[in-house]
């Protein structure tokens, strides 16, 4: 499984990387408002800090316009994916895109159905998302599960990238169910190298060295 960092803050990207975990970036316009910066010195100074996928969202809303945005993200480093909305103009582009050998990852998906046209129209990755789900009462994990038995039943190439995660539980289902990739938010990331038992351990293990002799 692979984990990707949900992120457009190269701090925290960096803190990731280091963590020796971390497959790829996610960005999304949200997310680089929240750090102030622009799209294209980000993307590049993140193709620096990782060797992965790297997604980067078009905001045009007509095929022709994403294409042409789409052909311009991934002239700035041969890793960025090119992020696409769902819907009929962004599954013409990502057809569009992947006829020119350009990675795409289909956002904003909520139901299996979306997944499934967006394998169809050729898409590299396909991001469910999961937590917008569960904020409306709808158990986004199960539209996992069922993505990843279509693709699995007929062979679809196109990876499940399991998004808007919100905690743990989030990815332990996500790999259960056998999606490909989780983009996580560095809080989360660390989240799943923690243990409370594993903390008490530390504290024990140090308290105990003090009263070992020393020579
Ligand atoms: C990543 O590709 C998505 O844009 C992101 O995970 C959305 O997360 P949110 O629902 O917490 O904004």
């Amino acid at each position: 499984m692979k984990f990707f960092v949900d992120s457009a803050d190269t701090r925290e990207i960096q803190i990731a990387v280091e963590m020796g975990c971390i497959d790829g970036v996610t960005t999304n316009p949200s997310l680089l408002a929240k750090v102030g910066r622009p799209l294209e010195a980000t993307i590049r100074e993140i193709a620096a800090l990782i060797d992965g996928p790297i997604s980067a969202e078009c905001i045009s809303t007509q095929a022709e316009a994403m294409v042409k945005e789409g052909v311009a993200l991934s002239a700035l480093h041969p890793n960025v994916v090119v992020k696409i909305p769902m819907g009929v103009e962004g599954l013409k582009a990502t057809r569009a895109l992947a006829g020119k050998g350009i990675a795409t990852n289909v956002t904003l998906v909520f139901s299996p159905l979306q997944a499934l046209l967006c394998a169809k129209a050729g898409a590299s990755f396909v991001s469910p998302f999961v937590g917008r789900l569960d904020d409306i009462g709808q158990e986004g994990m199960e539209m996992v599960r069922q993505t990843v038995a279509i693709f699995d039943n007929y062979g679809f190439a196109t990876e499940v990238l399991v998004a808007s995660v919100r905690n743990p539980i989030h990815v332990l289902h996500a790999a259960l169910a056998g999606a490909h990739v989780a983009t996580l938010p560095l809080a989360v990331l660390k989240q799943l190298s923690e243990h409370p038992l594993t903390t008490l351990g530390i504290e024990r293990f140090l308290a105990d060295w003090e009263k070992v002799p020393k020579a």
